[in-house]
């Protein structure tokens, strides 16, 4: 006889107060922070801890030239600018990311073309890139969603193919491999975001990574102000050009430098739990874990569950159907979210255009494309059927995981009353 569900009054799965936030501090990160005062500058690339952080970083992703910058939009940006994106410029990026992967192409002045996902990685469908070049396509931006790496080889071939340069998005996929290779040296160009919420953190902070000189320093002086150093037959000479202030400061490239010495730790323990809840909801009917493929060695910045009706062969609409077993497993204790509620061309900014038409890109630069959320469809059944178990991450372990699963049978086994 199966516990009595927590929305009829049994008692929680998972007891209050036992989900702990991201990300842990240690002693080590507080003596880390504190340092910085006792070096000087606070600020720039060139400080020691930003230095530091720059080449280890280099070194983690196997790329040449690291930059460490003011947050994961700003490094995007950069790449944009540093592969050479103008205005007027289209970019392909996939139909589901965080709002900030099209916001960078936007403060490129250049024009986002979306392309729907792939059903299992949810990132970027190779197998649709094709269609959607055209002469003014300057870039593709897959962003490795969730931190699971997009099928990087495919993309790379088909830009290669056009001459067009890849800038990956990997603000979520700190230390992910593709086909055993880190992600950060695999393109012309990656982004990083060091916002509190990634695997990598330094509280807010950004990294860019390229094994070309040309891109380095472009993305170097964009984000610097502009500025451009030349060496002159009789002295040094400073020049200021169009730039961005994106320079960071010291605290946080000491944060993330303690805490990239955790980094391969904390993703091995997401990845112990991420493998447990898949394995253990793929015994059960009408929940389904994340799907990971061969080519991947995913990061799981967020573990994504997928409600399925259809394989308890009930006749309910799916948003019923997840809203019940939702408010069911939150009753248990466990911290589900759904994180975008809107896939990206289907945002206000797209679809009114008082949004995307009053950007230069199209105010000027004459762009004629316009918005179809039906065209995304993977992308928008992906937002109605998933959602996110919270939660999923260090200092939280496998005790959390078996309370989880507990949840989830106790939910599953009870499903009647549950949708009563
Ligand atoms: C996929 C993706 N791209 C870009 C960003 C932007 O990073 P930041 O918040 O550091 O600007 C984020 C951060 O939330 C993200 O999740």
């Amino acid at each position: 006889m199966p516990d009595t569900l927590a929305i009829n009054g049994g008692t929680p799965a998972v007891p209050e107060d036992m989900v702990r936030s991201w990300p842990p501090i240690t002693q080590a990160d507080r003596d880390a922070v504190l340092s910085v005062f006792d070096t000087d500058p606070l600020h720039t690339r060139f400080a020691p801890k930003a230095s530091e952080l720059e080449r280890r970083w280099a070194d983690y992703c196997g790329a040449k030239h690291c930059i460490l910058t003011n947050g994961g939009t700003q490094s995007l940006h950069m790449a944009l600018l540093g592969v050479g994106v103008e205005p007027g410029d289209e970019v392909i990026v996939p139909a589901f990311s965080y709002w900030s992967s099209a916001a960078a192409i936007i403060h490129a002045n250049a024009v986002p073309i979306f392309v729907d996902i792939e059903p299992h990685t949810f990132c970027i469908d190779p197998d649709m890139i094709e269609r959607a070049i055209t002469p003014r396509t300057a870039a593709i931006m897959p962003v490795h969603i969730h931190g699971m790496p997009a099928d990087i080889d495919a993309i790379v071939d088909i830009a290669e193919d056009y001459g067009i340069p890849v800038v990956d998005d990997a603000a979520q996929a700190q230390g992910a491999k593709y086909r055993g290779r880190t992600i950060g040296g695999l393109t012309d160009v990656t982004a990083f975001s060091l916002n509190r919420l990634k695997n990598l953190t330094g509280a807010e902070g950004g990294l860019l990574t390229t094994n070309s000189d040309a891109i380095y320093e472009c993305a170097a002086a964009t984000g610097g102000m502009g500025r451009v150093t030349v060496e002159g037959s009789d002295a040094k000479r400073t020049f200021f050009g169009h730039g961005y202030n994106y320079r960071p400061q010291e605290l946080t490239a000491a944060l993330a430098l303690s805490q990239l010495d955790r980094l391969d730790e904390y993703n091995a323990r997401r990845r112990e739990m991420a493998d447990y809840l898949t394995a253990a909801l793929h015994h059960r009917f009408g929940i389904v874990g994340s799907i990971v493929p061969d080519y991947a060695e995913p990061v799981h910045f967020m573990y994504v569950i997928e409600f399925r009706p259809e394989e308890l062969r009930l006749d309910i609409p799916l948003a019923d159907y997840k809203a019940k077993v939702w408010a069911a497993l939150e009753a248990e204790g466990v911290p589900i979210c759904q994180w975008q509620q809107q896939i990206i061309p289907a945002m206000d900014f797209f679809q009114d255009e008082r949004g995307y038409a009053a950007t230069p890109a199209w105010s000027m630069g004459g762009s004629t494309v316009s918005y179809d959320p039906h065209d995304y469809r993977r992308a928008q059944e992906f937002v109605a059927s998933h959602a996110y178990l919270r939660g999923v991450h260090p200092p939280n372990g496998m005790d959390l995981m078996e309370r989880y699963v507990e949840a989830f049978e106790k939910v599953l086994q009870q499903i009647e009353q549950v949708l009563g």
